[in-house]
């Protein structure tokens, strides 16, 4: 798995980024099942309110979960750090997927895991024939260089598109539309479940 790794001393100790020896095995789990959607709800509350407000996570992402018509949600978990690190989430119509939640709990960011396990999406995307990846991202959000380094190109922005009660300096914002073509195509219906199968049991050991 690709974490990366970092040493120094002091600050950088401290930020230092996890390598597998610490965090073993972060895998996905499909959060519509068992007693996940009741996990996701208790992690949603444990967060910063300002983390909850500015990425939409509420009783509406836990409904939208339990209801999920065309959507996914792959929660990242590891045992080892007690469940629930965080989620990716969206919607997969015909052979298009669209990301509308990447998120990892404060706790665990910059550690490489994010990186790690979007990688690992895009592979489940690849193999379950979805041709294109969408997102949105704040003009001004480091995720941004994160998606250029993972294979996005620009596709547009919108213009405004985050109001000030969307971000922490609650400065409104542009949102550019992001893209990933896997180069893959095909007919199958019900994408979703066979990435959503292939994320939780088929690449379970990547
Ligand atoms: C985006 C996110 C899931 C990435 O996971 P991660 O494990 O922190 O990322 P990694 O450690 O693998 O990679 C670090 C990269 O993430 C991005 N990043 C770092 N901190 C971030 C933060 N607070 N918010 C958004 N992106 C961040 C940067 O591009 C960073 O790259 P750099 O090392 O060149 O600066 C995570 O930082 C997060 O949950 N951020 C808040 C929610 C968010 O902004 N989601 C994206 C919505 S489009």
């Amino acid at each position: 798995m690709d974490f990366s790794e970092q040493s120094g001393s002091g600050e950088e100790v401290h930020n230092r980024r996890v390598g597998p020896a610490e965090l073993k095995d972060p895998r996905f789990v499909d959060l519509s099942t068992g007693l996940w959607p009741e996990l996701l709800s208790r992690f949603i509350s444990g967060l910063p309110s300002i983390e909850s407000r500015i990425n939409a996570l509420g009783p509406s992402l836990v409904r939208e979960v339990t209801e999920p018509t065309h959507s996914f949600h792959a929660g990242i978990v590891s045992p080892q750090a007690g469940g629930l690190l965080g989620l990716i989430g969206g919607y997969c119509v015909l052979d298009e997927v669209e990301i509308h939640t990447f998120f990892l709990h404060p706790d665990w960011r910059n550690k490489g895991i994010g990186s790690s396990m979007f990688r690992r999406f895009l592979s489940g995307c690849h193999l379950s024939g979805i041709s294109s990846v969408y997102l949105e991202v704040r003009s001004r959000s480091p995720a941004k260089q994160l998606y250029f380094r993972l294979g996005f190109r620009q596709s547009g922005i919108r213009k405004g598109y985050y109001g000030p009660e969307w971000s922490v300096d609650e400065q409104s914002d542009d949102a550019i539309v992001m893209v990933y073509t896997t180069g893959e195509m095909n007919d199958r219906p019900n994408m979703g479940e066979r990435l959503m199968e292939l994320l939780t049991v088929g690449l379970a050991g990547l």
